[in-house]
């Protein structure tokens, strides 16, 4: 990214983190724009901020302790707010995964009272057209793959960069990435997804958000809701 990007995507991560008031329980999204909230958070902390994060990966987990959020889980508490980005946002909706972090993601932003989503205009859409990040279990990939391709998508095994082999999610699983081109209903898709055996998760969050908020490059973070 950019540092025009950077500062947009702060600005951005730092408004949404003003909705969040003493007592609050927050559910802590993963990627390079929720990092910025989450350090905010920790500044709030510090401050005096009385609340508990839900972590929803290993990089947002030790990110909050790294900042000094005390930290909960869904067996105790039920996140007020959740704070996460997206690879792509269209009409509310959104793509998420690019991190391999959305199977978690989902559970506690759908777990939490409201989804406030961060990201710069760069992800902004008119339709979702980007990749569909699908959690699968290994031994399934196969079969999921040719799902896929019956629901009209073209599957990519998302493989690391410093290791041989296949990404391998917090959960243990991998992940495909599947062009649909332009989405015409992220809801019968996301059905479509969601009925595959083996999927554990796709990317497709369909009515989840309460608010985007946008940060531009003109300094100013619009809120859509
Ligand atoms: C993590 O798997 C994703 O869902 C992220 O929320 C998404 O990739 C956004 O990340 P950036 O804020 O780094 O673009």
């Amino acid at each position: 990214s950019t540092d025009g990007s950077e500062a947009a995507k702060r600005r951005a991560a730092e408004a949404a983190t003003k909705e969040v008031v003493d007592g609050m329980v927050v559910g802590l999204g993963t990627g390079s724009t929720t990092a910025y909230a989450i350090r905010e958070l920790g500044r709030a902390v510090d401050a005096g901020l009385d609340v508990r994060g839900i972590p929803t990966s290993y990089q947002s987990r030790s990110l909050a302790r790294e900042v000094g959020i005390p930290l909960t889980t869904l067996d105790d508490a039920t996140p007020d707010v959740a704070i996460d980005g997206a690879d792509q946002f269209a009409a509310g909706d959104l793509v998420k995964g690019g991190g391999a972090a959305h199977a978690r993601e989902k559970v506690v932003d759908a777990s939490a009272d409201r989804l406030l989503v961060v990201a710069d205009e760069s992800k902004r859409a008119a339709r979702l057209d980007h990749p569909v990040p699908v959690e699968v279990l290994p031994d399934a990939a196969p079969t999921v793959e040719a799902a896929v391709r019956d629901l009209g998508g073209d599957p990519t095994l998302r493989v690391a960069t410093r290791k041989d082999g296949p990404v391998v999610t917090d959960n243990g699983n991998v992940v495909l990435d599947c062009a649909f081109g332009a989405v015409d209903s992220p809801t019968d898709l996301a059905g479509g997804l969601s009925a595959v055996p083996g999927c554990v998760e796709h990317g497709l969050f369909v009515g989840l958000a309460d608010a985007v908020y946008v940060g531009g490059a003109d300094e100013e973070v619009t809120v859509e809701r």
